[in-house]
Formats: structure tokens, C-alpha cells, sequence
């Protein structure tokens, strides 16, 4: 039997290709009128004309925007910080729109929140420490992705430190989210790689997290089945809409997994990767996929052979071994033909880099201690070996 467990998320999903347009009238959702919105995006929403479209949409039902574009891609917290105090502070907005990937979603999360909460964020790392509702937030991802929409996860990285590091609470959930898979169609092959994986990988990490439970292992499977169906399609495919559609779906069912039931060593050691070398998120994990999953297989065979059966990868009479074989073969697949990088030399990382990024990732405890077998110091540096071929 599971033990108890608490899932909460978002209040308002709209869902739909060319969705975005409806956001002027689903400002209505929000419990108070909106005037002034604070709107932080990135330069593709920019090169391709979304954010004027945006702002010119707004500016015409006479709310005044404020376009911020400093934030960071995997910003610091300082970055975080100082885009807080340079200028949604001084702005006061009422509400916070934000268009983009994770990165500016995750920082939107916390200008909303740091809105009506004075503290530092420095003293949010970690679970529940936001003490009060933030102001209004909209959230529309162009990745697909990292699932922040319905997260109330914000990552930051801790450049001294050498690591990313949650900020978890409630306070962080959007009230409204808008799901346009055109604004999609752009993402170039790297990232639609990286982000996809990404995303799946919320997925299979909740599917065998130690606290998987019936609501994440449903939103698990389907974003698995999405993703797996879809993924190398978007990447080589990349404008057509049905693909980017079942990713950007898959992503968002990927985020509700993870909020119910947590990702888990995957996630541990790519947070040092990204905070000592700058490997992005989604590629990050991706690397570290296969051989986390070879670590862990013994642990979890049951459970791989499930996920292989409901992606049609393994045939008919399979054993749970054969049919967990044939999901990790796919895995290795999926990182040949979208060219993920396997080794980290490329990065700068070298043998004696091993020692350090595995101290650090031992500090994840919050996401290692989900992962279906324990890890200790030398489990994890042998994982980072192998990306040292
Ligand atoms: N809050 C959560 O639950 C959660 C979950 C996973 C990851 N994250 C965090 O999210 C961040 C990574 O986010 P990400 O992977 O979405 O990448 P990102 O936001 O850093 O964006 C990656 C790049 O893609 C570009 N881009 C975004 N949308 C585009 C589009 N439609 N067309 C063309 N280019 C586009 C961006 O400008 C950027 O250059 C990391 O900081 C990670 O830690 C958060
Ligand atoms: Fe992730």
C-alpha cells in the first residue's frame, strides 16, 4: 500500500495550438484586474516576433508592460536577485507573465513570489520556506521542456557553491498556464533533443521514484508514451505540429509526475555538471540517463519492463528483463540519433574532476534519496567515468 501523499498543482490549464491568443481575456481568471505586468521572455519569443505580438495585445486592453530580457539562461540567484531589484521591483507590478524555457519560467516563479515576501532568496533554498502567496502568474512554455509550468519548483544555481539547488513551495504554482505548441515549432534540433530527454526523464524518474504513487505513475506513463512516440519526430520533424503537440503535452504531464512523486539520481548529478561546467539542464541529464538507468536496472526491472510495453518496444512473450533491456536500448538509441553528447571531456571535465562532482552531487539528498537504490561516493564517480570514455 502507498503511503499517504499530497498532490496539488495549477488552477487553470488552457490547452491548444494558437492558444495564446485567448491571454488578454484569460487575464479575467486571475482574482484581481491586472494594469501592470511584468513580462520576462527570452530572444527567440523576440527573433520571432511572439513577444511583440504579446505586449502590443496587452498595451491595447491599457495594461502597461514591462519586457524584462536579463535573465539568464540556468540563472544564479544573484542573477535572480539583481533583475528583482533593477526592475520588477521598481515596476510594482500586479501580475507576472512569463514566455520562454525553464529558465525565465523558474525566475517569473520567484518575482511573483518575491513580490509579497521580503526575505532574501537565499533563504527559500530547499522546501517550503515561502511564507505567503505571490502575486498573479502566468506561465506559457516554449521548451518542451521542463514541465516548470506546473512545478512549484524554481532551480538556481549557486555559482560558489558548484551546484543548482530547488527552491520548492506551493507559493511558486502558477494560477493560469497556457499551452501553444506553435510557439514550439522553432526549437532548434540541440534543444528539442535536450529538452525533450529532459522531460522524459521527469517521467521515468517519477515512475520509479521511492515515491511513486497512483497520480504520478498515470501522469508517468502517458508523458512516456507521448514522449516516446514523438520525440525523434520533433527532432527531425521539427515543424510538424502533431509532434510538438504530444512533446509539449508530455512535457507538462512530465512536471505533474514530478511534482507528485520527485525526480531522483538523474537530476542529483547533473546539478553539479551544470554548476561547475555550465552544461545545460536538458543535456546535463540526457548524458546521464543510460547510465544511471544501468545502475539502477536490478532495482527496478519490473518497472522498466512496464514502461517498455506501454511504449510497444518490446514484443510479445518477453521476460521483465528482456522487455527492461529493450527500453534502455531504446534510450541508447534516442542519444545516437539526436547526437547527445557521451562525453564529458568536451566540457572541460577531466579525470580529476571526478572526486569534486561527485562530492557534490552527494549534497543532492534531497533528489538521491528518491532514487530507487542508494548511491554512495564511489557509485556515483563511476557513473561520471563512464562519461569519460
Ligand atoms: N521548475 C522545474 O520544475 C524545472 C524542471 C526542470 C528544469 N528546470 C530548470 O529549467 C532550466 C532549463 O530550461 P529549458 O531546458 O527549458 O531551457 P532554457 O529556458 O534555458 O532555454 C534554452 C534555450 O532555448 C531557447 N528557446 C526557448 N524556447 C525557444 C523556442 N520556442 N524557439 C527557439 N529557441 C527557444 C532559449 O532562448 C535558450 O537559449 C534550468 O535552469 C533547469 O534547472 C526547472
Ligand atoms: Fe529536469
Amino acid at each position: 500500500m502507498n503511503p499517504a501523499y499530497h498532490f496539488q498543482t495549477v488552477r487553470h490549464i488552457v490547452h491548444g495550438a494558437g492558444s495564446l491568443e485567448q491571454l488578454p481575456e484569460k487575464l479575467a481568471l486571475l482574482e484581481r484586474p491586472i494594469r501592470r505586468v511584468a513580462f520576462i521572455t527570452q530572444p527567440a519569443m523576440e527573433r520571432n516576433g511572439v513577444a511583440a505580438r504579446v505586449v502590443a495585445a496587452l498595451e491595447s486592453k491599457d495594461i502597461q508592460v514591462l519586457t524584462v530580457r536579463d535573465v539568464e539562461p540556468e540563472p544564479t540567484i544573484e542573477n535572480v536577485e539583481t533583475v528583482f531589484g533593477e526592475q520588477i521591483a521598481p515596476f510594482a507590478p500586479d501580475a507576472v507573465l512569463s514566455i520562454g524555457g525553464g529558465s525565465v519560467l523558474d525566475a517569473a516563479k520567484l518575482f511573483a513570489a518575491r513580490m509579497t515576501n521580503r526575505e532574501p532568496l537565499r533563504d527559500w533554498l530547499g522546501v517550503d520556506r515561502i511564507g505567503s502567496p505571490g502575486i498573479p502568474l502566468i506561465l506559457v512554455p516554449t521548451t518542451a521542456g521542463t514541465g516548470s509550468e506546473v512545478t512549484p519548483n524554481a532551480i538556481v544555481t549557486l555559482p560558489d557553491e558548484a551546484l543548482k539547488v530547488g527552491i520548492v513551495s506551493r507559493h511558486l504554482l502558477p494560477q493560469v498556464v497556457i499551452l501553444d505548441a506553435t510557439l514550439t515549432l522553432g526549437l532548434p534540433q540541440p534543444i528539442t533533443a535536450a529538452t525533450g530527454m529532459d522531460a522524459f526523464i521527469h517521467a521515468l524518474e517519477s515512475y520509479i521514484s521511492t515515491k511513486a504513487n497512483p497520480i504520478s505513475d498515470m501522469y508517468a506513463m502517458e508523458s512516456m508514451r507521448l514522449i516516446g512516440a514523438n520525440i525523434v519526430d520533433a527532432y527531425r520533424n521539427g515543424s510538424s505540429l502533431a509532434a510538438r503537440e504530444a512533446m509539449l503535452l508530455g512535457s507538462m504531464y512530465g512536471g505533474l509526475a514530478l511534482t507528485a512523486a520527485g525526480t531522483a539520481a538523474v537530476h542529483a548529478l547533473a546539478y553539479p555538471l551544470g554548476g561547475m561546467f555550465n552544461i545545460t539542464h536538458g543535456v546535463a541529464n540526457s548524458m546521464l540517463l543510460p547510465h544511471v538507468m544501468r545502475f539502477n536496472r536490478d532495482a527496478i526491472v519490473g518497472r522498466l519492463a512496464n514502461v517498455a510495453r506501454a511504449l510497444g518496444l518490446s514484443v510479445h512473450g518477453d521476460d521483465d528483463a528482456a522487455a527492461a533491456d529493450s527500453l534502455l536500448a531504446s534510450i541508447g538509441t534516442w542519444t545516437e540519433v539526436m547526437a547527445i553528447p557521451q562525453d564529458l571531456r568536451a566540457f572541460g571535465v577531466s579525470e580529476a574532476d571526478l572526486q569534486p562532482l561527485a562530492e557534490a552531487a552527494l549534497k543532492v539528498k534531497r533528489l538521491l534519496g528518491n532514487n530507487p537504490k542508494p548511491l554512495d561516493l564511489e557509485d556515483i564517480k563511476g557513473i561520471y567515468k563512464r562519461l569519460l570514455p
